[in-house]
């Protein structure tokens, strides 16, 4: 044990991107830093033994031209990817990243995109023997939205085959599914998702908000959620988002002890590349159902929002490998995942997840 966390990701997009520079910025704060120093931007700076700084990527999968065959540390600055840029220097990590089978994960709308997805000629690799070899210890699945069958294919690589830990990111249900629940726990694999709240992002806002209105007992109407950006995802958002409309939905009304017309809703924009913006619109009723109405707007860059998520799970992930814990880890799903297999409130899940790491509760 060395104290590292290898992690291999597929899909390097916007996501990988923010995650794997985010991850430098914290290692060169790490090495300029004053003793006590507070470290900015981290849900944890530590859980268990493991810094953000101990996350290590040893293999990366795309399907894109401009990325199979490069260096990772490369392949996360080239189109379409616009994510925010941290002043970090990358140095070569050393991976190379592989081809996938494509299966859905390039539908036509995103070869329509002004920077199109280039699918390249290259051989899909052995996914599963890749994992094997490089020692990845858990995958993380940052597919684009609606990669039905490819996030499928990855999850039968990372769980059954390989047997390693693995983070869904997207909204495909796969954490929630019994068949990989099963296959997890035979394989004692921690598996999270599925798909993830953001740091501070509209799931985690709608959701604090909607506590609020059930803890004072207004009543709700009408809500509605609007998020737009302008990168690839926004794109495939708004051309296949069922799943992610799911997701976000349920993640707010299972809240709520009685129905109510909830919608959310994506536009692309394109000159705003990964700075996304959230519109919260409310109607409902307080005493004698009076009417009251209220609006919140939230701008924050997308990719990295989702980064400070992915560096706690991994940590979690890495914290149930140590304990040789497979199946589904319900605490950390319950407070990271916008569609975990169980929902409860985020104040409860927060203590579940104390629990978790100091060994007082299993999963
Ligand atoms: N940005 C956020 O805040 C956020 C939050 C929650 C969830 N997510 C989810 O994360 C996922 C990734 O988002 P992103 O912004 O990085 O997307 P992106 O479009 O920037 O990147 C997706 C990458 O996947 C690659 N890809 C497509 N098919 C593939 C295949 N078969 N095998 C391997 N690679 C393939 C593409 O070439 C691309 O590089 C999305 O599903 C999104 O819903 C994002």
């Amino acid at each position: 044990m060395d104290g590292k966390i290898r992690a291999a990701v597929v899909g390097i997009g916007n996501c990988a991107n923010s995650l794997i520079s985010g991850i430098q910025w914290y290692k060169e704060f790490y090495t300029r830093a004053k003793p006590g120093e507070r470290v900015p931007g981290l849900m944890h700076e530590t859980i268990g033994d493991y810094k953000v700084s101990d996350i290590e990527f040893v293999a990366a999968f795309d399907v894109d031209e401009r990325k199979v065959g490069q260096d990772l540390s490369e392949a996360i600055f080239t189109e379409a990817n616009m994510a925010y840029k941290y002043d970090v220097t990358m140095g070569k990590s050393g991976v190379t990243v592989q081809m996938g089978p494509v299966l859905d994960g390039v539908p036509d709308h995103l070869a329509t995109f002004d920077i199109p997805v280039k699918v390249s000629k290259s051989k899909p690799s052995d996914v599963a023997k890749v994992l094997k070899d490089s020692g990845a210890e858990l995958l993380l699945n940052f597919l684009p939205t609606g990669s039905a069958k490819a996030a499928r294919f990855y999850a039968d690589a990372a769980i059954k085959e390989a047997k390693i830990g693995y983070f869904n990111g997207m909204p495909e249900l796969i954490v929630c599914d019994r068949e990989y629940q099963k296959a997890a726990q035979a394989n004692k694999v921690p598996i999270v998702g599925d798909d993830a709240k953001s740091q501070l992002g509209g799931t985690a806002i709608n959701r604090a908000f909607v506590q609020l209105l059930v803890d004072k007992g207004i009543n709700i109407q009408k809500m509605y959620q609007l998020n737009y950006a302008g990168n690839t995802d926004f794109w495939n958002l708004c051309h296949r988002g069922a799943s992610k409309h799911k997701t976000k939905q349920e993640a707010v009304t299972s809240m709520v002890p009685y129905k109510f017309p909830m919608d959310t809703g994506f536009s692309h924009v394109r000159l705003m590349n990964d700075r996304k913006t959230m519109y919260l619109w409310f109607d409902g009723g307080n005493f004698g159902n009076a009417p009251l109405h209220f609006e919140a707007k939230l701008e924050v860059e997308d990719s990295p929002n989702f980064a400070g998520v992915v560096v706690d799970v991994i940590r979690y992930i890495k914290i149930a490998l140590d304990r040789g814990l497979g199946g589904v880890l319900d605490s950390v799903c319950m407070y990271y995942a916008k569609h975990p297999p169980k929902q409860i409130p985020d104040p409860e899940a927060r203590v579940r997840l104390d629990e978790f790491v100091a060994g007082k509760r299993e999963r």
